[in-house]
């Protein structure tokens, strides 16, 4: 049985039926601390920093692997610092402690761009850099890789992780990140409004596409043990961008479609990300390779958006 924590966030939505898909519906168990719609689905309440929580579920539901997705994200984090700190940190170790003392076998935990910031290189920024970040999501994400790494080295936990860029995708909204203006925007310029972006045009973040970004997890997590060679989070590239260049690609499909610029605290933090990630490794040891780029991307995109699915 899968366990999926944060289900009913951006990227578990569509992990959660990317997995039934593949594995069955019976054999993936979506939790979420609040309730949603998880149609001919199992679900249960979870709050992951309670652990006899997540110890009663794993035991009743007989769970060998956790992808782990709960977490508050870059910008909501900076307004509650500790309280990120301690669902971030706390819901990771808990997930890590039960996969040493379990029946759990496997554990997926993305990390993300927000783990680089100063000292390091920001246009191709290469997998083994300096991380010192600049948000609180960001020092969850780069304790987290270590603590991962550590219990892969220390209690030979098969613990495996991304650092995603920015996701898209049409199926679901993020909540609370730097990124979201690229999932934003699209959502807008589908509807005819004029979207203001709070990240200034020329302001380039890594992203992936949401179908990408999913088929790199399945992609990590079956790939054969001694393949995976980076304990604590392979880089994963797509693609890169502007505002200015996500503009430039809708408007080519929605030649009337505006932007206007209004840049806040996110920007600051975008500044502080990289614009484009090194991932040689995840090629090499995995095999990694993007489908999508921003032109195939935007028009996939609106297709979906414009159709209403
Ligand atoms: N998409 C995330 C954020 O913006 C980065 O991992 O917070």
């Amino acid at each position: 049985m899968i366990l999926i924590t944060g289900a009913g966030g951006q990227i578990g939505q569509v992990l959660t039926k990317a997995l039934q898909k593949r594995y069955g519906a019976s054999q993936v168990l979506p939790t979420d601390i609040r309730a949603g719609s998880y149609d001919n689905s199992l679900f249960e309440i979870l709050d992951v920093t309670d652990s006899a929580r997540l110890l009663e579920l794993i035991e009743r539901y007989k769970v060998t692997e956790i992808y782990h997705l709960a977490a508050v994200l870059s910008a909501r984090g900076e307004s509650h610092p500790i309280p990120t700190w301690d669902i971030n940190m706390g819901g990771l170790l808990n997930v890590l402690e039960a996969a040493r003392t379990t029946s759990v076998e496997k554990v997926f935990f993305p990390s993300s761009i927000a783990v680089y910031g100063e000292e390091v290189p920001l246009e191709f920024t290469p997998q083994f850099g300096a991380l010192i970040p600049s948000t609180v999501y960001g020092i969850s994400k780069v304790a987290g890789e270590s603590w991962c790494h550590y219990y892969s080295l220390k209690y030979d936990v098969d613990v495996r992780s991304l650092r995603f860029p920015g996701i898209i995708g049409y199926e679901s909204l993020p909540g609370g990140g730097t990124t979201d203006y690229a999932v934003e925007i699209y959502h807008a310029a589908v509807k005819g409004e004029v979207f203001r972006c709070y990240i200034s045009e020329d302001e380039k973040m890594p992203m992936i596409y949401m179908k990408d970004a999913i088929r790199a997890v399945i992609e990590l997590m079956e790939a054969q043990a001694e393949h995976i060679k980076v304990r604590t989070s392979y880089n994963l590239g797509a693609m890169s961008f502007s505002p200015k260049e996500i503009t430039r690609a809708i408007q080519a499909v929605l030649p009337d479609f505006k932007v206007r610029y209004e840049p806040d605290f996110r920007d600051k933090i975008a500044k502080s990300w990289p614009d484009q990630l090194d991932d040689q490794r995840a090629r090499e040891d995995w095999g990694w390779r993007p489908e999508y780029d921003l032109q195939s991307m935007t028009e996939d995109m609106i297709l979906h958006l414009g159709k209403g699915v």
